[in-house]
């Protein structure tokens, strides 16, 4: 039966390839699909088998079926159409093209570059293959410093030309690094970027995200110009005015270093899923530039002071849109992508 199957399918196929015109495709239908047509034959036939050969051959025929009507069908278009074509209706309505639009980690990381260059900053790239010295030492994290352990690391085989291990950046303050070493205050600086960690996902981590990070050195830059900042940002991003708190926070390369959160904005700080009933989201991790670093970049001591933020940009994209899962990001998923 399998064998008729398949030999029936590949006659049908190759009949309907030399089908040019109605009378033709009207023929083929009769003798394969039809009423009185080879495939029903080969149903009728079913019937003389044993159990289980019918429990195989039966849905092999089914497919068949579905297989000999798809290529019918388009056949069918195809020599029809052809006819239609000649009568041309210039009423009837086009088929409106589907527009591809920006994906909304992008749209937001748009929105996060305008706001920040409003207020005078400049938007810098970094390389997402980095070394060791950028990602790590340069930012007062040694070798042997626990911090490097929250973060796994992508390690790749090759070394830089000065033989520096090479790895995949964990985070946008690699960047802030090399823009320390490389430009005169004052600096006003963002930096958007892909950031990688060798860690499992879950609902609010990925091993592949986003992050902009800030950085601004001038003379007598102060807590108070950290935190006036971000809050003046955080409102123009949530259209809203936002409340804002620091909170102490560790990281090597700030100092002090702090945790900002803000007042929900989806209940003003009434407490819901969003902030988790707390009234408040935590967002942007930020401090003082640590007098190390700003040693390690060649800066004499105490001649300028900055402070250094960032903000996971799929956090912001997840707060501002009500997203509860980051892996929908990058999962291409259009059901999803195509709601923004
Ligand atoms: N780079 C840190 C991370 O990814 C976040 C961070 C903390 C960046 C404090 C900063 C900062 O600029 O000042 O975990």
């Amino acid at each position: 039966m399998k064998i008729k199957i398949s030999v029936l399918k590949d006659r049908a196929m190759a009949a309907l390839a030399t089908v040019a015109d109605e009378a033709g495709l009207k023929n083929w239908h009769q003798q394969y699909l039809g009423r009185k047509g080879q495939l029903i034959s080969l149903f009728d036939e079913l019937k003389n088998l044993a159990a289980a050969d019918k429990r195989l051959a039966g849905p092999l025929l089914n497919d068949l079926k579905k297989h000999l009507n798809r290529f019918y069908h388009e056949k069918e278009r195809a020599i029809l159409g052809r006819a239609d074509s000649a009568i041309l209706d210039a009423t009837i309505p086009g088929l409106a093209p589907s527009l591809g639009h920006l994906h909304p980690i992008t749209q937001i990381r748009w929105a996060v570059e305008d706001i920040f260059r409003s207020m005078g900053f400049t938007v810098h790239e970094g390389p997402e293959i980095e070394n060791d010295y950028y990602n790590f030492e340069a930012l007062n994290i040694p070798a042997d410093h626990p911090a490097r352990e929250s973060m796994d690391t992508f390690w790749l085989k090759d070394k830089d030309a000065h033989g520096r291990p090479l790895l995949l950046r964990t985070h946008t303050s690699a960047t802030q690094a090399r823009l320390l070493a490389n430009h005169q205050p004052p600096i006003r600086a963002i930096v958007p970027g892909k950031c990688f960690r060798h860690e499992a996902t879950d609902a609010s981590h990925e091993h592949t995200f986003y992050q902009i990070e800030g950085l601004v050195v001038d003379r007598d830059i102060s807590i108070a110009n950290l935190s006036d900042t971000l809050r003046a940002f955080l409102s123009v991003l949530f259209n809203a005015d936002v409340k804002i708190r620091l909170r102490p926070g560790y990281f090597p390369f700030v100092e002090p270093g702090f945790e900002l959160d803000f007042q929900c904005v989806i209940c003003r700080g009434q407490g819901c899923s969003v902030c988790k009933r707390t009234g408040w989201v935590e967002l942007i991790p930020c401090g003082m530039v640590h007098p190390k670093v700003f040693a390690h970049a060649g800066y004499k001591k105490d001649a300028f002071t900055g402070f250094a933020f960032a903000m996971g940009l799929d956090r912001v994209a997840m707060m501002k849109y009500g997203i509860d899962d980051i892996r929908y990001f990058h999962a291409g998923d259009l059901r999803f992508l195509e709601q923004f």
